[in-house]
């Protein structure tokens, strides 16, 4: 591992087996409902794929770009679409599919966002959590790991765009980002 990795959080065994688990108990949740399903770009690129083959059936998808301000590593809250649905949501069920819940700002904006267009329902599936999550109600239905406070990369997660190739997450060393 470089010397601007730490160690190894989630392999990817781990994180298929649970993606698998999700899918499972997102289906039999949503029987006989059209569900959408949302990614967030970039991050969420893996979880989406590995997410809907792991699913029993098709379920459509669709993609959004944000861009949190922030600095660093910290997002604000305020959020700036990049690239909107190409579908129409209204009366339709939104599964948002995200890598991350950190503060819980984006989701927590995105959410409102995707509800205020006339969505049936907005609910959010996250491979991760990390504990500030809580600070902001948002409620993430399926979370797929509750992680420390670090900064991680890799299954599609980037620090400055890189490392979003490696297939486990792992940590990032404190003295890259602060
Ligand atoms: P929040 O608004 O603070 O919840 O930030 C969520 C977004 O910040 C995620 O979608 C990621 O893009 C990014 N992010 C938060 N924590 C990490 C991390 O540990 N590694 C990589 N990106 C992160």
């Amino acid at each position: 591992m470089g010397a601007d990795l730490e160690r190894v959080l989630l392999t990817e065994d781990r994180i298929l087996a649970r993606i698998d688990d999700l899918a499972q108990q997102i289906w039999a949740d949503y029987e006989g409902k059209d569900v959408l399903l949302v990614g967030v770009l970039k991050g969420a690129v893996m979880v989406m794929s590995d997410l809907m083959r792991a699913m029993p059936g098709t379920a459509p998808m669709d993609w959004m770009a944000i861009s949190s301000y922030g600095s660093g590593t910290k997002s604000s809250g305020v959020v700036r679409i990049l690239k909107d649905l190409d579908s129409d949501i209204s009366g339709r069920h939104v599964l948002i599919v995200e890598d991350i819940v950190d503060s819980g700002l984006t989701l927590s904006w995105l959410r409102s966002n995707l509800a205020s267009r006339g969505a049936a329902s907005v609910e959010i599936c996250a491979l991760m959590r990390k504990p500030d999550a809580s600070k902001v109600d948002v409620d993430v239905r399926y979370v797929g790991f509750d992680i420390p406070n670090e900064f991680v990369v890799g299954y599609g997660l980037d620090y400055a765009e890189r490392y979003r190739n490696l297939r486990d997450v792992v940590t990032l060393a404190p003295h890259v980002y602060t």
